[in-house]
Protein backbone atom coordinates (compact mmCIF):
# COMPACT_ATOMS: atom_id res chain seq x y z
CA UNK A 1 0.00 0.00 0.00
CA UNK A 2 1.39 3.75 -0.91
CA UNK A 3 0.44 6.14 1.44
CA UNK A 4 0.15 9.54 -0.48
CA UNK A 5 -0.11 13.21 1.28
CA UNK A 6 -1.58 16.13 -0.83
CA UNK A 7 -0.16 19.90 0.53
CA UNK A 8 -2.95 22.45 -0.47
CA UNK A 9 -6.47 21.68 -0.88
CA UNK A 10 -7.47 24.64 -3.18
CA UNK A 11 -8.46 23.70 -6.59
CA UNK A 12 -5.48 21.76 -8.27
CA UNK A 13 -5.11 19.97 -4.71
CA UNK A 14 -9.00 19.06 -4.75
CA UNK A 15 -9.02 17.62 -8.32
CA UNK A 16 -5.95 15.81 -7.81
CA UNK A 17 -8.00 14.23 -4.55
CA UNK A 18 -10.84 13.56 -7.30
CA UNK A 19 -8.54 12.03 -9.89
CA UNK A 20 -6.92 9.31 -7.51
CA UNK A 21 -10.56 8.48 -6.28
CA UNK A 22 -12.46 8.56 -9.97
CA UNK A 23 -9.67 6.39 -11.56
CA UNK A 24 -8.54 4.70 -8.62
CA UNK A 25 -9.56 0.92 -9.82
CA UNK A 26 -7.76 1.60 -13.36
CA UNK A 27 -5.15 3.35 -11.64
CA UNK A 28 -4.44 0.54 -9.35
CA UNK A 29 -4.79 -2.29 -12.07
CA UNK A 30 -2.38 -0.40 -14.09
CA UNK A 31 0.25 0.39 -11.33
CA UNK A 32 -0.39 -3.77 -9.81
CA UNK A 33 -0.24 -2.04 -6.39
CA UNK A 34 -2.77 -0.10 -4.20
CA UNK A 35 -2.59 3.56 -2.97
CA UNK A 36 -4.42 5.42 0.09
CA UNK A 37 -4.70 8.84 0.25
CA UNK A 38 -3.31 9.16 3.61
CA UNK A 39 -3.69 12.74 4.65
CA UNK A 40 -4.47 16.62 3.37
CA UNK A 41 -3.11 19.69 4.98
CA UNK A 42 -4.81 22.94 4.62
CA UNK A 43 -5.54 25.83 6.62
CA UNK A 44 -9.49 25.19 6.34
CA UNK A 45 -11.63 22.27 7.16
CA UNK A 46 -14.13 21.49 4.97
CA UNK A 47 -16.63 19.22 6.68
CA UNK A 48 -18.76 18.43 3.80
CA UNK A 49 -16.09 17.64 1.59
CA UNK A 50 -15.98 13.46 0.87
CA UNK A 51 -12.25 13.84 2.23
CA UNK A 52 -12.84 15.45 5.51
CA UNK A 53 -11.92 12.65 7.77
CA UNK A 54 -8.41 13.37 6.04
CA UNK A 55 -7.55 16.82 6.47
CA UNK A 56 -4.70 17.79 9.12
CA UNK A 57 -3.08 21.59 9.94
CA UNK A 58 0.24 20.40 10.94
CA UNK A 59 2.53 19.84 8.52
CA UNK A 60 4.53 17.54 10.74
CA UNK A 61 2.64 15.16 10.81
CA UNK A 62 2.86 14.19 7.10
CA UNK A 63 6.42 14.77 7.77
CA UNK A 64 7.08 12.84 10.68
CA UNK A 65 4.94 9.62 9.31
CA UNK A 66 6.98 6.91 7.29
CA UNK A 67 4.39 5.52 6.23
CA UNK A 68 3.84 8.21 3.26
CA UNK A 69 6.03 7.59 0.60
CA UNK A 70 4.72 10.23 -2.14
CA UNK A 71 3.72 13.82 -1.21
CA UNK A 72 1.77 16.14 -3.79
CA UNK A 73 2.15 20.22 -3.32
CA UNK A 74 -0.05 22.15 -4.70
CA UNK A 75 -0.07 24.98 -2.29
CA UNK A 76 0.99 27.33 -4.90
CA UNK A 77 3.75 30.57 -3.52
CA UNK A 78 6.95 30.29 -2.29
CA UNK A 79 6.89 29.96 1.33
CA UNK A 80 6.03 27.29 2.79
CA UNK A 81 5.38 25.50 -0.15
CA UNK A 82 9.71 25.08 -0.80
CA UNK A 83 10.06 24.85 2.84
CA UNK A 84 7.99 21.95 2.66
CA UNK A 85 9.26 20.43 -0.38
CA UNK A 86 12.92 20.29 1.05
CA UNK A 87 11.67 18.94 4.12
CA UNK A 88 9.95 16.37 2.58
CA UNK A 89 12.93 15.17 -0.13
CA UNK A 90 15.17 15.40 3.15
CA UNK A 91 12.93 12.80 5.00
CA UNK A 92 13.16 10.65 2.04
CA UNK A 93 9.55 11.62 0.74
CA UNK A 94 9.18 11.58 -3.39
CA UNK A 95 7.51 14.84 -4.07
CA UNK A 96 5.23 15.89 -7.42
CA UNK A 97 4.06 19.37 -7.78
CA UNK A 98 2.07 21.52 -10.31
CA UNK A 99 4.08 24.85 -8.27
CA UNK A 100 6.12 26.78 -11.11
CA UNK A 101 7.17 29.57 -8.85
CA UNK A 102 8.56 26.51 -6.31
CA UNK A 103 10.37 25.08 -9.16
CA UNK A 104 11.29 27.96 -11.30
CA UNK A 105 12.76 29.66 -8.32
CA UNK A 106 14.19 26.23 -6.07
CA UNK A 107 14.36 23.71 -9.13
CA UNK A 108 18.19 23.28 -9.31
CA UNK A 109 18.51 22.74 -5.79
CA UNK A 110 15.01 20.76 -5.16
CA UNK A 111 16.32 18.06 -8.09
CA UNK A 112 19.47 17.95 -6.64
CA UNK A 113 18.43 17.29 -3.22
CA UNK A 114 15.92 14.61 -4.40
CA UNK A 115 18.90 12.88 -6.34
CA UNK A 116 20.94 12.90 -3.16
CA UNK A 117 17.99 11.26 -1.23
CA UNK A 118 17.44 8.35 -3.56
CA UNK A 119 13.49 10.12 -4.04
CA UNK A 120 12.20 12.00 -6.74
CA UNK A 121 10.87 15.60 -7.38
CA UNK A 122 8.86 15.54 -10.64
CA UNK A 123 6.42 18.25 -12.03
CA UNK A 124 4.47 17.92 -15.29
CA UNK A 125 1.73 19.98 -14.01
CA UNK A 126 4.15 22.81 -14.02
CA UNK A 127 4.05 23.76 -17.32
CA UNK A 128 0.89 23.65 -19.85
CA UNK A 129 -1.69 22.46 -17.30
CA UNK A 130 -2.91 19.39 -18.32
CA UNK A 131 -0.80 18.88 -21.30
CA UNK A 132 1.96 15.81 -21.16
CA UNK A 133 4.93 18.09 -22.66
CA UNK A 134 7.73 17.69 -19.89
CA UNK A 135 7.55 14.04 -19.97
CA UNK A 136 7.49 13.94 -23.84
CA UNK A 137 10.21 16.42 -23.92
CA UNK A 138 12.68 14.48 -21.68
CA UNK A 139 11.80 11.07 -22.90
CA UNK A 140 10.50 10.95 -26.49
CA UNK A 141 13.08 13.81 -27.42
CA UNK A 142 15.78 12.44 -26.21
CA UNK A 143 17.74 11.61 -29.46
CA UNK A 144 17.21 15.49 -30.88
CA UNK A 145 18.89 18.99 -29.65
CA UNK A 146 15.94 21.03 -28.78
CA UNK A 147 16.83 24.59 -30.62
CA UNK A 148 13.69 26.81 -30.20
CA UNK A 149 10.37 26.53 -27.96
CA UNK A 150 7.61 29.21 -28.45
CA UNK A 151 4.67 28.44 -26.10
CA UNK A 152 1.07 29.75 -25.37
CA UNK A 153 1.85 28.86 -22.20
CA UNK A 154 -0.92 31.16 -19.57
CA UNK A 155 -4.42 29.72 -20.04
CA UNK A 156 -5.61 32.82 -17.82
CA UNK A 157 -4.08 35.43 -20.64
CA UNK A 158 -4.96 33.22 -23.80
CA UNK A 159 -8.72 33.18 -22.29
CA UNK A 160 -8.57 36.77 -21.77
CA UNK A 161 -7.07 37.75 -25.62
CA UNK A 162 -9.62 35.57 -27.12
CA UNK A 163 -12.72 36.97 -25.53
CA UNK A 164 -11.56 40.36 -26.36
CA UNK A 165 -11.02 39.44 -29.71
CA UNK A 166 -14.15 37.11 -30.28
CA UNK A 167 -16.87 38.54 -28.10
CA UNK A 168 -15.70 42.28 -27.53
CA UNK A 169 -14.89 41.96 -23.67
CA UNK A 170 -13.31 44.44 -21.91
CA UNK A 171 -10.08 43.15 -19.92
CA UNK A 172 -11.60 43.39 -17.17
CA UNK A 173 -14.14 40.91 -17.76
CA UNK A 174 -12.31 38.62 -19.43
CA UNK A 175 -10.60 37.97 -16.59
CA UNK A 176 -13.39 37.94 -14.04
CA UNK A 177 -14.31 35.12 -15.93
CA UNK A 178 -11.08 32.98 -16.04
CA UNK A 179 -10.59 33.75 -12.43
CA UNK A 180 -14.58 32.37 -11.98
CA UNK A 181 -13.39 29.47 -13.61
CA UNK A 182 -10.33 28.53 -11.58
CA UNK A 183 -7.89 29.87 -13.81
CA UNK A 184 -6.11 32.70 -12.60
CA UNK A 185 -3.51 32.97 -10.14
CA UNK A 186 -4.00 33.89 -6.63
CA UNK A 187 -2.64 37.26 -7.68
CA UNK A 188 -3.68 37.73 -11.18
CA UNK A 189 -1.04 40.07 -11.51
CA UNK A 190 1.33 36.84 -11.95
CA UNK A 191 -0.56 36.01 -15.35
CA UNK A 192 -1.76 39.42 -17.04
CA UNK A 193 1.96 40.80 -16.40
CA UNK A 194 3.46 37.55 -17.76
CA UNK A 195 4.87 36.43 -15.01
CA UNK A 196 3.50 33.32 -14.51
CA UNK A 197 4.59 32.48 -18.32
CA UNK A 198 8.05 33.34 -17.54
CA UNK A 199 8.22 30.48 -14.62
CA UNK A 200 7.13 28.06 -17.44
CA UNK A 201 9.12 29.39 -20.17
CA UNK A 202 12.54 29.00 -17.85
CA UNK A 203 11.56 25.43 -16.95
CA UNK A 204 11.21 24.35 -20.77
CA UNK A 205 14.54 25.78 -21.05
CA UNK A 206 15.70 24.08 -18.41
CA UNK A 207 14.74 21.10 -19.90
CA UNK A 208 16.68 22.07 -23.39
CA UNK A 209 19.79 23.75 -22.00
CA UNK A 210 20.13 21.89 -18.81
CA UNK A 211 20.39 25.50 -17.31
CA UNK A 212 17.75 26.88 -15.18
CA UNK A 213 17.58 30.62 -15.84
CA UNK A 214 16.19 33.02 -12.78
CA UNK A 215 12.27 33.97 -14.00
CA UNK A 216 13.03 37.15 -12.22
CA UNK A 217 16.16 38.06 -14.83
CA UNK A 218 13.77 37.37 -17.72
CA UNK A 219 12.53 40.14 -20.29
CA UNK A 220 9.03 39.83 -19.35
CA UNK A 221 5.70 41.57 -20.44
CA UNK A 222 2.53 41.08 -19.93
CA UNK A 223 -1.12 41.64 -21.73
CA UNK A 224 -1.98 44.94 -20.06
CA UNK A 225 -1.02 47.50 -22.51
CA UNK A 226 -2.96 45.46 -25.68
CA UNK A 227 -5.63 47.48 -27.25
CA UNK A 228 -8.58 46.95 -29.22
CA UNK A 229 -6.91 49.10 -32.03
CA UNK A 230 -3.71 46.34 -32.18
CA UNK A 231 -6.15 43.65 -32.05
CA UNK A 232 -7.91 44.87 -35.06
CA UNK A 233 -4.75 45.64 -36.68
CA UNK A 234 -3.44 41.98 -35.93
CA UNK A 235 -6.59 40.73 -37.45
CA UNK A 236 -6.93 42.82 -40.56
CA UNK A 237 -3.20 42.09 -41.60
CA UNK A 238 -3.63 38.62 -41.19
CA UNK A 239 -2.31 37.93 -37.51
CA UNK A 240 -3.70 37.06 -34.35
CA UNK A 241 -1.98 38.76 -30.49
CA UNK A 242 -0.59 35.86 -28.57
CA UNK A 243 1.56 36.09 -25.00
CA UNK A 244 4.39 33.97 -26.44
CA UNK A 245 7.19 32.02 -24.46
CA UNK A 246 10.25 31.88 -26.22
CA UNK A 247 13.60 30.33 -26.25
CA UNK A 248 15.88 29.85 -28.68
CA UNK A 249 19.43 27.79 -28.01
CA UNK A 250 22.25 28.66 -30.13
CA UNK A 251 25.84 27.79 -29.77
CA UNK A 252 25.64 26.37 -26.30
CA UNK A 253 23.72 29.70 -25.52
CA UNK A 254 20.36 30.18 -24.70
CA UNK A 255 17.65 33.06 -24.86
CA UNK A 256 14.09 32.86 -22.84
CA UNK A 257 11.51 35.77 -22.84
CA UNK A 258 7.80 36.55 -22.93
CA UNK A 259 6.22 39.19 -24.68
CA UNK A 260 2.68 39.66 -26.58
CA UNK A 261 3.75 39.00 -30.21
CA UNK A 262 1.83 38.90 -34.05
CA UNK A 263 0.99 35.45 -34.48
CA UNK A 264 1.18 34.77 -38.28
CA UNK A 265 -2.35 32.51 -39.25
CA UNK A 266 -0.63 30.18 -40.73
CA UNK A 267 1.58 29.21 -37.74
CA UNK A 268 -0.48 26.46 -35.20
CA UNK A 269 -0.39 28.52 -32.20
CA UNK A 270 -2.41 31.05 -33.59
CA UNK A 271 -5.48 28.97 -34.10
CA UNK A 272 -4.75 28.47 -30.01
CA UNK A 273 -7.69 29.75 -28.17
CA UNK A 274 -9.65 30.00 -25.13
CA UNK A 275 -7.99 28.50 -22.08
CA UNK A 276 -5.72 25.91 -24.10
CA UNK A 277 -1.97 26.33 -23.97
CA UNK A 278 0.45 25.22 -27.32
CA UNK A 279 3.59 24.27 -26.87
CA UNK A 280 5.62 24.28 -30.18
CA UNK A 281 9.34 23.10 -30.59
CA UNK A 282 11.52 23.01 -33.06
CA UNK A 283 14.27 20.13 -32.10
CA UNK A 284 17.07 19.26 -34.69
CA UNK A 285 15.73 15.56 -35.95
CA UNK A 286 12.49 15.66 -35.60
CA UNK A 287 11.58 19.11 -36.72
CA UNK A 288 9.24 20.94 -35.41
CA UNK A 289 6.25 19.13 -32.85
CA UNK A 290 3.66 20.97 -30.77
CA UNK A 291 1.91 19.99 -27.68
CA UNK A 292 -1.75 20.97 -27.06
CA UNK A 293 -4.27 20.64 -24.99
CA UNK A 294 -6.02 22.40 -21.53
CA UNK A 295 -3.29 24.88 -19.89
CA UNK A 296 -5.37 25.05 -16.61
CA UNK A 297 -8.21 24.53 -14.71
CA UNK A 298 -9.00 21.99 -11.78
CA UNK A 299 -8.93 18.21 -13.33
CA UNK A 300 -6.91 18.58 -16.83
CA UNK A 301 -3.55 19.83 -14.05
CA UNK A 302 -5.07 17.13 -11.74
CA UNK A 303 -4.10 15.03 -14.63
CA UNK A 304 -0.98 15.75 -15.07
CA UNK A 305 -0.51 15.61 -10.74
CA UNK A 306 -1.37 12.41 -10.67
CA UNK A 307 0.52 11.01 -13.94
CA UNK A 308 3.86 11.90 -11.78
CA UNK A 309 2.57 10.33 -8.89
CA UNK A 310 2.20 6.81 -10.62
CA UNK A 311 5.56 7.70 -12.67
CA UNK A 312 7.19 7.73 -8.96
CA UNK A 313 4.99 4.50 -7.73
CA UNK A 314 5.74 2.69 -10.86
CA UNK A 315 9.56 3.09 -10.39
CA UNK A 316 10.04 2.88 -6.67
CA UNK A 317 12.47 0.28 -6.48
CA UNK A 318 14.70 1.47 -9.77
CA UNK A 319 17.16 3.67 -9.94
CA UNK A 320 15.03 6.47 -11.23
CA UNK A 321 16.70 10.04 -12.16
CA UNK A 322 15.80 13.51 -11.48
CA UNK A 323 16.56 16.03 -13.40
CA UNK A 324 19.94 17.30 -13.53
CA UNK A 325 19.92 21.51 -13.58
CA UNK A 326 22.18 23.57 -12.84
CA UNK A 327 21.62 27.37 -12.49
CA UNK A 328 22.42 29.74 -15.38
CA UNK A 329 24.19 32.68 -15.41
CA UNK A 330 24.79 35.64 -17.58
CA UNK A 331 27.28 33.68 -19.76
CA UNK A 332 24.86 31.05 -20.63
CA UNK A 333 22.49 33.62 -21.68
CA UNK A 334 22.40 35.32 -25.05
CA UNK A 335 21.38 39.27 -24.48
CA UNK A 336 18.32 40.22 -25.51
CA UNK A 337 19.36 43.70 -27.05
CA UNK A 338 20.63 41.38 -29.84
CA UNK A 339 17.48 39.17 -30.29
CA UNK A 340 16.11 39.92 -34.09
CA UNK A 341 13.52 39.40 -35.57
CA UNK A 342 10.29 40.84 -37.82
CA UNK A 343 8.44 43.88 -36.22
CA UNK A 344 4.98 45.49 -35.97
CA UNK A 345 4.58 48.97 -35.64
CA UNK A 346 2.16 51.05 -34.97
CA UNK A 347 2.60 54.75 -35.50
CA UNK A 348 0.28 57.94 -34.79
CA UNK A 349 -1.00 59.41 -37.52
CA UNK A 350 -1.28 59.12 -41.60
CA UNK A 351 1.98 60.60 -42.20
CA UNK A 352 4.63 58.13 -41.83
CA UNK A 353 8.04 58.92 -41.07
CA UNK A 354 9.87 58.10 -44.65
CA UNK A 355 10.75 54.45 -44.70
CA UNK A 356 7.65 53.33 -43.33
CA UNK A 357 4.76 52.54 -45.35
CA UNK A 358 1.68 51.72 -43.91
CA UNK A 359 0.37 48.26 -44.25
CA UNK A 360 -3.22 49.49 -42.48
CA UNK A 361 -4.89 52.76 -41.19
CA UNK A 362 -7.16 52.49 -38.58
CA UNK A 363 -11.12 53.15 -38.67
CA UNK A 364 -10.53 56.49 -37.42
CA UNK A 365 -7.25 57.10 -39.18
CA UNK A 366 -5.34 57.97 -36.40
CA UNK A 367 -3.47 55.39 -35.97
CA UNK A 368 -1.62 53.22 -38.90
CA UNK A 369 0.55 50.05 -38.77
CA UNK A 370 3.90 49.01 -40.79
CA UNK A 371 5.22 45.79 -40.63
CA UNK A 372 8.67 45.25 -41.03
CA UNK A 373 10.02 43.19 -43.92
CA UNK A 374 13.56 42.15 -42.47
CA UNK A 375 14.50 41.62 -38.82
CA UNK A 376 15.61 43.98 -36.19
CA UNK A 377 16.92 43.84 -33.20
CA UNK A 378 16.07 45.21 -29.64
CA UNK A 379 19.24 47.75 -29.80
CA UNK A 380 17.19 48.76 -33.52
CA UNK A 381 14.03 49.08 -32.15
CA UNK A 382 15.19 51.09 -28.89
CA UNK A 383 16.78 54.00 -31.60
CA UNK A 384 13.66 53.89 -33.57
CA UNK A 385 11.54 54.88 -30.54
CA UNK A 386 14.21 57.51 -29.25
CA UNK A 387 13.92 58.94 -32.90
CA UNK A 388 9.98 58.49 -33.02
CA UNK A 389 9.15 59.32 -29.49
CA UNK A 390 5.72 59.57 -29.15
CA UNK A 391 4.87 59.37 -32.70
CA UNK A 392 5.57 55.64 -32.22
CA UNK A 393 2.71 54.10 -30.14
CA UNK A 394 3.97 50.75 -29.99
CA UNK A 395 6.29 48.42 -31.78
CA UNK A 396 5.03 44.18 -31.84
CA UNK A 397 7.61 41.10 -32.36
CA UNK A 398 6.44 38.85 -35.03
CA UNK A 399 6.40 35.59 -35.00
N1 LIG B 1 -2.83 30.71 -13.91
C1 LIG B 1 -2.27 29.67 -14.70
C2 LIG B 1 -2.77 29.85 -16.14
C3 LIG B 1 -2.69 28.34 -14.16
O1 LIG B 1 -3.72 30.60 -16.34
O2 LIG B 1 -2.20 29.26 -17.04
C4 LIG B 1 -2.01 27.17 -14.79
O3 LIG B 1 -0.63 27.19 -14.59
Amino acid sequence: MINIAILGFGIVGSGTAEVLTENKSIIEERLGCEYNIKYILDLRDFPDSPFASKVVHDFNIILNDPEVTVVAEMMGGSHPAYDFTKACLEAGKSVVTSNKEVVSTFGVELCALAAKNGVRYLFEASVGGGIPVIRPMTNDLKSNKINKIDGILNGTTNYILTSMRDSGATFSDALSEAQKLGYAEANPSADVDGIDAARKITILAALASGKLADPKTIHTEGITAITSEDTEFAQSLGYTIKLIGHAEIRDGKFIAFVSPRMVPLANPLSSIDGVFNGILIGANMVGDVMFYGPGAGKLPTASAVVADIIDIIENMDKDAKNYTWTAADAEDMLPMDEYSCRRMFIFKGKSLPCGFKAAKFCNNDDLSAAVTESEMTETEVKTLKTQYGDKLVCVYRVL
